[in-house]
């Protein structure tokens, strides 16, 4: 069968080639692509900055957004046959720390999770793949194609949950959250918040075309600009670009008591004009938290599984701006101004 292949830590190094069929090992589920989300994380992996292969190996199998339909379920499993699964991305550490003995890899304590696509393990960009009956996830039918928006919506979810136990260690009743970019994540971080009620306010460096006007689909206020001078004071602020300044800039906006989360992996960039010191100041004086987030274990998974079957199909088709083709898996891995969430497709739905 053909996957999409590479070699972690060399740039340059993808290819769209034959591999073997998937290994028994890797689950009693077989499964066929139908396809697969691009994210930030690809990128960085195809640009020799992250991921690990499989022990032993040399290449791993790119992808972590799945969607795929059942073909075999195996012997054990609740699955059927033509069932549309999405493939859980994290595995528990085999320690296991404390966290990953109940289920919360996703706070994994020792770093030795792996996960599919990106840590030791291969993930979802070949025709075929297998998967662990307990770490598939069975999707409302009718999402159809936008199932592949799932993984990105558990890491959101998590996000959005934590903020929540954070914000309960004193009284919590926000109103105002700022979303800081308006990507997939930016913008399933605005619906679900939408969907809790709140006065949701999205900002990103464009100033029209799809973003804005997904924003105001959802019933939320669009901003072009700085965080600086929004001159809100949101409850919580979700950070989804992982840039300095926005970061910065976030953590002095927030309100007394809020929650800043940061979601986004950067690196580098212009060190922002506040000092730490004074950054720190500012949290101090309003009791602010600043949490990061990544991943999601199953819970969440089940919990985005609702906000998805809940949402708009409308709305959440338009995150989707561009279908590829395997072959051409170099196209939809390069950003282009108007892409939102791109997707490599492996077969028709
Ligand atoms: C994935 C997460 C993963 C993280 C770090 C993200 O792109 O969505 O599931 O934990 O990368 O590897």
């Amino acid at each position: 069968m053909k996957a999409i292949t590479v070699e972690p830590k060399k740039p340059g190094s993808a290819r769209y080639e034959d591999v073997p069929e998937p290994d028994v090992q890797e689950g009693a589920v077989l499964v066929e692509a139908v396809a697969v989300g691009v994210c930030g994380t690809d990128v960085e992996i195809v640009e020799g900055k992250y991921g690990w292969a499989p022990q032993g190996e040399t290449r791993l199998v790119l992808g972590h957004e799945s969607l795929g339909r059942v073909i075999d379920p195996g012997p054990n499993s609740s699955l059927k046959k033509g069932d549309l699964v999405v493939g859980i991305v994290r595995r528990p550490d085999p320690v296991p720390c404390p966290n990953c003995a109940v289920g919360e890899w996703d706070m994994c304590r020792n770093g030795q999770y792996t996960e599919r696509g990106i840590k030791k393990l291969h993930g979802f960009m070949s025709e075929r793949w297998r998967i662990e009956p307990e770490y598939a996830i069975k999707i409302d039918p009718s999402l159809g194609l936008l199932g592949v928006l799932l993984e990105p919506a558990t890491v959101i979810t998590k996000a959005l949950e934590h903020v929540a136990v954070i914000g309960r260690r004193s009284f919590w009743e926000p109103r105002t959250v700022l979303v800081t970019g308006a990507g997939p994540i930016g913008l399933l971080a605005a619906l679900a918040a939408k969907l809790h009620g709140l006065d949701v306010h999205v900002l990103d460096r464009v100033e029209s075309g799809a973003k804005p006007d997904l924003v105001r689909a959802l019933g939320a206020t669009y901003h072009a600009g700085s965080v600086r001078e929004l001159g809100l004071e949101p409850d919580a602020i979700i950070e989804c670009t992982g840039v300095g300044q926005v970061i910065s800039e976030s953590i002095q906006a927030i309100g007394s008591c809020g929650i800043v989360c940061l979601t986004g992996v950067g690196h580098g960039g212009v060190i922002p004009p506040a000092a730490c010191a004074d950054i720190a100041a500012s949290a101090v004086l309003k009791n602010n938290v600043i949490v990061g987030s990544v991943n999601a274990n199953k819970r969440h998974w089940y919990k985005a599984g609702n906000i998805l079957a809940r949402a708009d199909r409308n709305w959440l088709s338009r995150l989707i701006t561009r279908r590829e083709r395997p072959e051409n898996f170099k196209q939809a891995l390069e950003r282009k101004p108007d892409d939102i969430k791109v997707v490599i497709q492996f077969a028709e739905i």
